[in-house]
């Protein structure tokens, strides 16, 4: 392990908004990232640093002490400061194959966030499997597959099936306030093609991105490794804070957003933030990739128009998914290109893959037209609200005051938060990872967060309620929970 002092070619700008200490940090956060930092490395004393940048001692002692506290640095005594051995997983350094088959952390960062693949019970952002119409659906398959359309055996369109693209831009219109045509809407394969043909259409390199924080980790994985910066932006009661975002970087090209539900805390982003987020975002020339990935399931009220809606500059980037709403399997989400994006966006489509398949893009634009669609929402909006009960109850029976979750107003899932206990905060990484070994799929809050040691991050963890079939379930699997907890 290098134990070296490592020179650091980090420079600071006097005129950026942010102050110089955050400066340092995101400098270091950066370096770290890139790998120029490596865990072991010995990083400048304070006087050098100073003294290198021309700034007060103190200045960069705050710096050291901020990253410390989120988990970058290591303080050890007279033999120096360190890059972090425990990195926070967000930002461990790409590895080349062999050192990742050689490095135990590896493994370890990745169940930190991944729950795999299959229907593990509590599983958050599995729609109810047991509750979709497998009889209509196959139905409509094999209508599409029988009917002898050529279009649905040869190359698809990879901006999307037509008929599909229409069904999506008038149930937008309808549902979401969202105005668009059909020819803005293009298909994808998941959120994360989604966030490459945005990358592809409007990201330079070095390019800085307003994240939540916590936010929903697989696009923060996918983003970090695509090379953006992200600066983490604190969510509270009213969604993300656009103040703290401004005075971090206001030059930021992106923001990504999940205004109707917020991931995972499921908060909304409030009038107020939406309008100066908008306004930013007019003013600065910048992107807001709104993920509107849950909205359809509401349980008080109405469901709230898009934060596209209000876009009157077309800074709004509109992402949409069929994952929630149908099911994973399925693979298609789409996004709303800005008008003047259009023909970027078919282009980049044409180079970038090969589309989707039309028979599921067939058979779901079927599903839309024959009333399927919005039968299915309104019945699952009943189960689910009855099922985020049952599970509440369960969790809240099991835990005691040891646990505090609010009601969630929409969404798919529900979020635990652990009390302190007597010897400090709950390590929920270790109780996510032994109610994973015991068969359940739930993560740890603060894996959602990219400074997860960060002092501020929440401990607790994020179930799925929308595949717990009743009652008897809910405390089988609450009590499993409550085991996991005791470790
Ligand atoms: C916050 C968030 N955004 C988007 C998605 C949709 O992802 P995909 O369309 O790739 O299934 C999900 C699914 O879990 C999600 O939780």
């Amino acid at each position: 392990m290098p134990t070296t002092d490592h020179a650091l070619n980090i420079e600071i700008d006097r005129r950026e908004a942010s102050p110089i200490y955050l400066q340092i940090c995101e400098r270091f956060k950066a370096a770290i990232a890139a790998g120029h930092l490596k865990p072991g490395d010995r990083v400048p004393a304070l006087r050098a640093l100073a003294t290198q940048l021309n700034t007060a001692r103190g200045t960069v002692e705050m710096a050291y002490n901020v990253l410390v506290d989120e988990g970058y640095l290591q303080m050890r005594g007279a033999a120096g400061t360190f890059v972090s051995t425990s990195l926070p997983g967000a930002v461990t350094p790409a590895r080349t194959s062999r050192e990742r088959a050689d490095a135990p952390r590896a493994k370890r960062t990745q169940a930190d966030t991944d729950i795999g693949n299959d229907a593990k019970p509590l599983r958050p952002g599995l729609p109810a499997l047991d509750a979709f119409p497998r009889k209509v659906w196959s139905r409509l398959v094999a209508y599409r597959a029988r009917g002898g359309d050529p279009a649905t055996l040869s190359y698809p369109d990879p901006s999307g099936y037509r008929p599909l693209r229409e069904r999506i831009a008038t149930y937008l219109g309808l549902s979401r306030g969202v105005e668009c045509v059909p020819e803005q809407v293009f298909v994808t394969n998941g959120y994360r093609a989604t966030l490459e043909l945005i990358l592809r259409g409007f990201a330079k390199p070095g390019d800085r991105a307003w994240f939540e924080e916590p936010g929903y980790l697989l696009a923060r994985n996918f983003l970090v490794d695509a090379g953006m910066r992200l600066v983490p932006v604190p969510v509270d009661h009213e969604g993300l804070d656009v103040d703290t975002a401004r005075a971090l970087h206001d030059d930021a090209r992106f923001a990504f957003v999940t205004p109707s539900h917020q991931s995972p805390l499921g908060v909304t982003l409030s009038l107020a933030r939406r309008m100066k987020l908008l306004d930013w975002a007019s003013r600065a020339g910048s992107w807001i990739v709104e993920d509107d990935y849950d909205s359809e399931f509401r349980y008080v009220g109405r469901p709230l128009p898009a934060l596209k809606s209000l876009d009157r500059d077309d800074r709004v980037i509109y992402c949409g998914t069929f994952s929630k709403v149908l099911f994973p399997g399925l693979r298609l989400s789409y996004v709303v290109a800005p008008e003047r994006a259009v023909a970027r966006f078919g282009q980049i489509t044409k180079s970038m893959n090969a589309g989707s398949p039309y028979l599921y893009q067939a058979a779901v634009a079927d599903f839309i037209a024959q009333g399927h669609f919005a039968r299915h929402l309104k019945r699952m909006r009943a189960l689910y609200a009855e099922r985020r009960m049952l599970l509440m109850n369960a969790i809240l029976k099991a835990f005691g005051d040891r646990v505090s979750i609010e009601l969630p107003t929409g969404g798919m899932h529900l979020v635990a938060i652990f009390h302190a206990g007597r010897d400090g905060p709950i390590d929920d990484m270790a109780m996510a990872a032994r109610a994973r070994e015991a068969g359940l799929a739930v993560l740890a809050l603060s894996a959602w967060y990219l400074n997860a040691r960060a002092k501020h991050a929440l401990r607790g963890i994020v179930v799925g309620f929308a595949n717990v079939a009743d009652a008897a379930e809910a405390a089988r699997l609450a009590g499993m929970l409550r085991r996991a907890y005791d470790g």
